[in-house]
């Protein structure tokens, strides 16, 4: 039997060409070779649990799909923006073992890793989704009593950019902008939403500038930063201008809300900041006031250079928006849209709805000028606490005159305010606080130039 298991596993994951015929001899003869010693052996012997199954452990199976696809989360990252880093990290066999179980029910549920676009999937180069295969395999291993098996297995640890740059996760920026001076967040305060605004120094972006990526740090302590924003605004906007102003207005680098992540363009794709511009943090926070609560905040943005020359596309990011819905109190599914007709061929990067704690769904569509539509995104259980941009992989084509249509759902009652802390008894508007609702399609694109005009036949 033991030598049937060794030719067994010696063998399985060999499935190249040149050896096929070899492996699949040897999987005939494994089975020969185990049904006449399991002959000999009686049936106390065929009891035994397949092979196969028994063979799940942590090192060889189960911890490289830990590092894929949960330790960015689960690890002591060292700092934690609004909840994204797991309370519980899942870096060893020691810190996993104790979670098994949680574990196996969060996958099979698909609750974690979380990902909230049902469709379309595959096209999404954030995308965290376990495979099926993935899934039964994590639940074979905490059926088998999650067996720790030969640490020889082991992939090598996964090591992040953090660790070794300083807190930043895309390595170390090439510039970064600092604002000026720590807002302090004082003791009496609750929840607070505020647009901090600082001049990028001129030694620091003196020619115009073109960046592929940003990663925006709270420089605060501890979980009250709830979200935050930076945008930068270039032609002559005035610091006292822009502290005025802040979502919807363009010029949106990125967010860092609950559970989003900072990200890079891809090759070929820049964003321009001409000197003299100014960086807007758009900060909120919310905290249990009280003695001892206070705190500072200091953001910061580092920046990633993209090479000028070889930036063939200008990346916009705004928002499609409705700000001037109510939703009446007690209601059940109430629909807001908002639209917007493409100018011109447009390439779309990434999409980001967002909206607060009576959202429960949202979806992109897209309505081509040929009369055929397609659903972009469907995210149906939004999850306020999770702000997900959903990144292409392929940037997707909406072509001049596509309409393109972003529609909310939202949950004002009191079954849903009691579980989330709202009240429901009274209509709810536009606004920046975590119990005001808002609705934003949030887009990057690039704006492709006019065709050259094809030969007209009248
Ligand atoms: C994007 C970040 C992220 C990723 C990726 C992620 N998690 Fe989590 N996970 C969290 C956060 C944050 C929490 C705690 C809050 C919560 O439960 O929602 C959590 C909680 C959990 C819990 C605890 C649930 C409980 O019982 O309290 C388990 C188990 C878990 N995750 C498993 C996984 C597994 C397994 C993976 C990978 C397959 C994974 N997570 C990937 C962020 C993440």
């Amino acid at each position: 039997m033991l030598v049937c298991y060794w030719y067994f596993i010696q063998d399985l994951p060999d499935t190249r060409q040149t050896r096929f015929s070899f492996v699949k001899e040897t999987r005939m003869s494994l089975k020969r070779c185990t049904l006449s010693v399991a002959a000999i052996l009686g049936l106390a012997l065929m009891a035994t649990p397949a092979v196969a199954q028994d063979s799940v452990t942590y090192y060889k199976d189960v911890l490289p799909i830990i590092q894929d696809n949960c330790q960015a989360c689960h690890r002591d990252a060292g700092y934690n923006i609004s909840g994204l880093v797991a309370p519980m990290a899942f870096m060893d066999y020691q810190e996993t073992r104790p979670w098994a179980r949680a574990i196996k029910s969060k996958v099979e549920s698909r609750e974690m890793p979380p990902w909230f676009a049902t469709e379309p999937t595959g096209i999404w180069e954030n995308e965290r989704r376990l495979t099926g295969d993935q899934i039964a395999t994590i639940s074979a291993w905490v059926d088998a009593g999650a067996p720790a098996g030969d640490s020889a297995d082991a992939p090598p640890p996964k090591v992040f950019a953090e660790a070794t740059h300083d807190g930043w996760s895309h390595g170390t920026p090439d510039f970064v902008v600092t604002m000026h001076e720590p807002y302090v967040v004082p003791e009496g305060a609750y929840d607070i939403t505020t647009t901090l605004v600082t001049q990028i120094p001129a030694d620091v972006v003196s020619e115009e500038t073109w960046v592929r990526g940003w990663e925006l740090k709270v420089g605060a302590e501890g979980e009250g930063v709830h979200h935050m924003c930076a945008f930068v605004r270039g032609d002559g906007e005035s610091v006292e201008g822009s502290s005025k102003s802040a979502i919807g207005l363009g010029g949106l680098l990125a967010c860092v809300a609950e559970g989003a992540e900072s990200g890079m363009l891809p090759e070929g794709y820049g964003m321009k900041i001409e000197p003299g511009s100014v960086l807007a943090f758009n900060m909120h926070f919310n905290k249990e006031p009280g003695e001892g609560s206070s705190f500072t905040s200091q953001p910061q943005v580092g920046f990633f250079l993209a090479n000028k020359d070889e930036v063939e596309h200008e990346v916009i990011t705004d928002t499609l928006g409705n700000n001037g819905f109510e939703i009446p109190p007690n209601v059940d599914n109430y629909r807001i849209g908002m639209a917007r007709t493409m100018k011109k061929d447009t390439l779309m990067l990434n999409l980001w709805p967002h909206a607060h704690l009576r959202a429960v769904g949202s979806r992109y569509i897209a309505y081509y000028p040929d009369g055929t539509e397609e659903l972009l995104l469907d995210v149906p259980a939004y999850d306020q606490a999770w702000q997900l941009t959903y990144k292409y992989k392929e940037p997707k084509l909406l072509p001049k005159g596509t309409r393109l249509e972003v529609d909310f759902w939202y949950d004002n009652t009191g079954d849903r305010g009691t579980r989330r802390a709202f009240n429901a008894d009274r209509p709810i508007g536009f606004g920046p606080r975590t119990n005001d609702e808002m609705a934003l399609g949030f887009v990057s694109y690039v704006e492709l130039d006019d065709a050259p005009a094809t030969t007209d036949e009248n």
